[in-house]
């Protein structure tokens, strides 16, 4: 049997269970693409299921602010994906639905090749093959080719390579046991070679390179970043900032931010609720500590930031990090009064 049929094969018996793909909608299928981009699939498939309830097409997506998708997208991280999906989504609206060509849909915000081709196969059977993770993983193992990854050369070749092995017709079917595949079977760490399907033929198995294959060029540079939070309470109300363009979290708020910078005098009771609390973003580790600050007048602020009231704050999307801070934070005594104010 050739690598082909095992893969197809294998994604019939193995594929996942997942709530769009019985789908051809190419929303549907775009919009779990986007999602799983950088995220798990048991957290994808949640928000998924939310998106798709809360903006049932493209077009209702299309109507929705921007504000309001980053508020459902939080939690999932690398926030450009929301903001792409948003204005990609006003593009297919204006153009009355979505593209059905390869080169229509790279032309979409935030589609780039990979998602062209997932879209392009899954929505429209077009023979198009995915090129990810996980399948720049199985084929370098299996045809144990060790062409860095990351190198126009090393693209260029998989992306062949994977074209060449596609199944006509079936494209859907064979990129998403690809996927799988790889995600399942031929995992990163301790793939499950005593029971694959494939172990004959595979050359990484037989030459010891699992753990070598696939190859990268450049190792990920990680740079640190250190940020002080402080989260001012300020009779019921507290001052966040959308976060400006150009940097980490574009468009999500934050509360006070301190960063290569003293600390400022600020008039009030400081208390320092976590020190040193690590955040690991692709690129970068986040080391951050969260102040309270306690204060009966409102502090000058830097240009930016507004006041708004603590009962309010969960209508802002914030970062994760800022998520943890607000955790850690004890019950506001004005925010018990008015409640009971409210009660009684
Ligand atoms: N990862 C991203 N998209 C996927 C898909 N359609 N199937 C399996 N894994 C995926």
């Amino acid at each position: 049997m050739s690598f082909t049929d095992h893969i197809l094969r294998w994604y019939h018996a193995h594929g996942r269970d997942l709530p769009w793909r019985g789908s051809r909608d190419p929303y549907h299928i775009w919009l779990s693409e986007i999602i799983l981009q950088q995220t798990r699939i048991a957290q994808g498939r949640d928000y998924w299921l939310r998106f798709v309830e809360r903006w049932p097409t493209v077009h209702d997506l299309a109507r929705a602010s921007e504000d309001e998708v980053l508020r459902l997208w939080q939690g999932l991280g690398y926030y450009t994906r929301a903001r792409n999906l948003h204005q990609a989504a006003r593009q297919v609206d204006a153009m009355g639905g979505f593209p059905d060509t390869l080169r229509g849909l790279r032309a979409l915000k935030g589609v780039g090749d990979y998602t062209a081709a997932a879209i392009a196969s899954m929505a429209f059977g077009i023979d198009a093959a995915v090129v990810d993770g996980n399948v720049y993983r199985v084929l370098a193992r299996h045809f144990g080719i060790d062409t860095p990854i990351d190198t126009t050369r090393g693209k260029r070749l998989f992306t062949e390579l994977a074209h060449s092995l596609l199944p006509q017709g079936q494209a859907a079917a064979f990129n998403q046991g690809m996927m799988d595949f790889g995600a399942i079977q031929c995992t990163p760490r301790s793939p499950r070679c005593d029971e694959c399907p494939l172990a004959d033929t595979c050359d990484a198995l037989h030459t010891h390179r699992i753990d070598v294959l696939p190859v990268r060029r450049k190792a990920i540079r990680i740079t640190e970043r250190r940020l002080q939070y402080v989260y001012i309470r300020c009779r019921g109300y507290t001052a966040i900032r959308r976060r400006p363009a150009g940097d980490i979290w574009q468009g999500l708020y934050e509360p006070l931010l301190v960063e290569d910078a003293p600390m400022p005098q600020l008039p009030g009771q400081m208390t320092l609720l976590r020190q040193g609390v690590k955040h690991v973003l692709t690129h970068r580790v986040l080391l951050a500590d969260f102040w309270l600050l306690e204060a009966d007048e409102r502090p000058s602020l830097p240009p930016g930031y507004q006041w708004v009231a603590e009962a309010d704050l969960d209508r802002y999307a914030v970062p994760r990090l800022v998520e943890k801070l607000l955790g850690c934070l004890p019950e506001s005594s004005e925010l018990s009064q008015k409640s009971e104010i409210l009660l009684t």
